[in-house]
């Protein structure tokens, strides 16, 4: 999602007729996009935000004139140097920024994007001041509405970090409240963008060269389209098989899915639809009833397992990933060993193991946080363990099997294994289960799909030939 954010905000200032440049020295304008999840993430900003003083020197502080373009047609004029926090934590820590960090010039919260010109333009003419944008919105004023300006399918298209593959927001926000999470808080309340918008979108996109869509949204299985009269019109389901009939549009991925709400329809949608690709990240969480009740997340390990074994039996072959937190308030070492019990009979094809970071605002932050820090450690360290051993046996597995694969880019260099083959051109993709891949070829088969044979494995990378 931040990443999505990332390259609108590009494609809006690169609009306007900024350039990206490769350092902070060189820039007229620095943006920090945040993330809130978890505390260690906030704690980076506070100390890159904090470094910046050196370059910034305080408020107010005039750079010289660059040779970068300026925004208003490239006149030679002096030009503070605007630094920027962006994203949740722009609006989870609103109270704390300026106090602690004074050279900050603004904030503007996940939903406020589309201000942000504005407001560089705001910091730039008046350097001493601090201006926020942080929405107070808390649910659309209809059901249906979004906040996105109708401008918002232009912009989108004006900058990608892949040519090839886009991602594209569906819905923002989340009405889950699971316990630890502060989503709910920074993004707002669930909406669903309209289905006519998110499908024009995705044409600009094809004709703009996307082969490969990513659906955005924090829980992709309650998006719902609700125009006209506030009656359902669009499940997940069916916004599948619109997209699915996109020509030029080679894959569909989508995240996230919630268990509370995947079901078989989806999973039928994923067999039967050709561009859907055989991925599902579901994130578990824990494997222990106890504290997924205490999560608030409304399932319990059985019926998670039930629910993948349908997903197994449905989507052939399809990979599954997966997201788990330990030390959870309360976890006890039986309340852990249900999760690696769980890990270890699910073989997820990768999972991110993630150590409990109590956030403002949520319920589980009115808890004691009384795991400690070591054993926190040692849990998070004994699944990894798991997980590698798990992955190293499902790599076996693939030997030999084909895949297809989605040339994405040129790789950097070859497989290790095969360094001798110097001057070869290898491509980067990825199989639609999402491994990466990578395998010989030539230019032209960029944006084209291969079958290739699985042939090595080196870390998370395939090695394949083209069959
Ligand atoms: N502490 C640790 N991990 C968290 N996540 C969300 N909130 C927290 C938190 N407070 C994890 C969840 C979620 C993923 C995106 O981040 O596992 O699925
Ligand atoms: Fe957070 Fe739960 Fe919503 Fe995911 S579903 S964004 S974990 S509240």
């Amino acid at each position: 999602m931040n990443e999505a954010d990332s390259e609108l905000v590009y494609s809006m200032l690169l609009a306007q007729g900024y350039t990206k440049v490769s350092s902070y020295e060189d820039a007229d304008v620095i943006l920090f996009n945040t993330c809130s999840v978890r505390k260690h993430a906030e704690d980076r900003v506070w100390g890159k935000v904090g470094e910046l003083k050196r370059i910034k020197g305080g408020p107010p502080q005039i750079s010289q004139p660059t040779a970068s373009k300026s925004k208003r047609g490239g006149s030679i004029m002096p030009k503070t140097k605007v630094l920027g926090i962006i994203g949740c934590m722009a609006k989870a820590q609103r109270e704390k920024i300026f106090e602690r960090l004074p050279h900050v010039n603004f904030i503007c919260g996940p939903s406020d994007i589309y201000e942000i010109a504005d407001l560089i333009e705001q910091a730039q003419e008046n350097p001493e001041e601090h201006f926020s944008a942080i929405s107070k919105r808390k649910r659309p004023v209809k059901k249906g509405d979004c906040f996105a300006p109708s401008g918002f399918a232009m912009t989108k298209a004006g900058y990608r970090e892949e040519k090839m593959r886009a991602w594209v927001n569906i819905s923002y926000g989340c009405d889950n409240f699971c316990s630890y999470c502060i989503v709910p808080y920074v993004r707002g309340r669930e909406i669903s963008r309209k289905s006519e918008d998110i499908i024009d979108e995705i044409k600009m996109l094809v004709d703009d060269g996307v082969k490969e869509v990513t659906l955005l949204g924090q829980n992709v299985n309650s998006y719902r389209s609700q125009v006209a009269g506030n009656r359902l019109q669009v499940d997940f389901v069916r916004l599948l098989e619109k997209i699915n009939k996109i020509n030029g549009l080679l894959r569909i991925r989508f995240m996230t899915s919630h268990p509370k709400d995947a079901n078989a329809d989806l999973f039928k949608a994923m067999r039967d639809l050709d561009k859907v690709c055989e991925h599902l990240h579901l994130p578990v969480q824990s494997g222990s009833d106890r504290i997924l009740r205490l999560m608030n997340r409304k399932y319990t390990a059985d019926n998670y397992l039930k629910l993948i074994e349908q997903y197994r039996k449905i989507v052939n072959g399809g990979s599954l990933t997966t997201d788990i937190i330990v030390g959870f308030p309360t976890e006890t070492e039986e309340d852990f060993y249900k999760t690696y019990m769980l890990m270890k009979e699910v073989k997820f094809d990768s999972a991110f193991i993630f150590k409990y970071s109590p956030r403002p605002y949520t319920a589980a932050y009115k808890m004691k946080d009384d795991i400690k820090k070591e054993a926190k450690e040692e849990r998070n360290q004994s699944l990894l363990r798991l997980q590698d051993r798990i992955k190293k046996n499902k790599g076996k597995s693939l030997m030999n099997i084909i895949q297809q694969a989605l040339g994405t880019k040129k790789a950097k260099r070859g497989p290790v294994s095969y360094y001798s083959e110097n001057g070869k051109y290898y491509l980067k993709g990825r199989t639609r289960t999402n491994m990466q891949v990578i395998y010989e070829g030539n230019p032209e088969l960029i944006g084209h799909l291969s079958d290739v044979k699985i042939k090595d494995i080196e870390g998370n990378t395939l090695i394949g030939e083209r069959v």
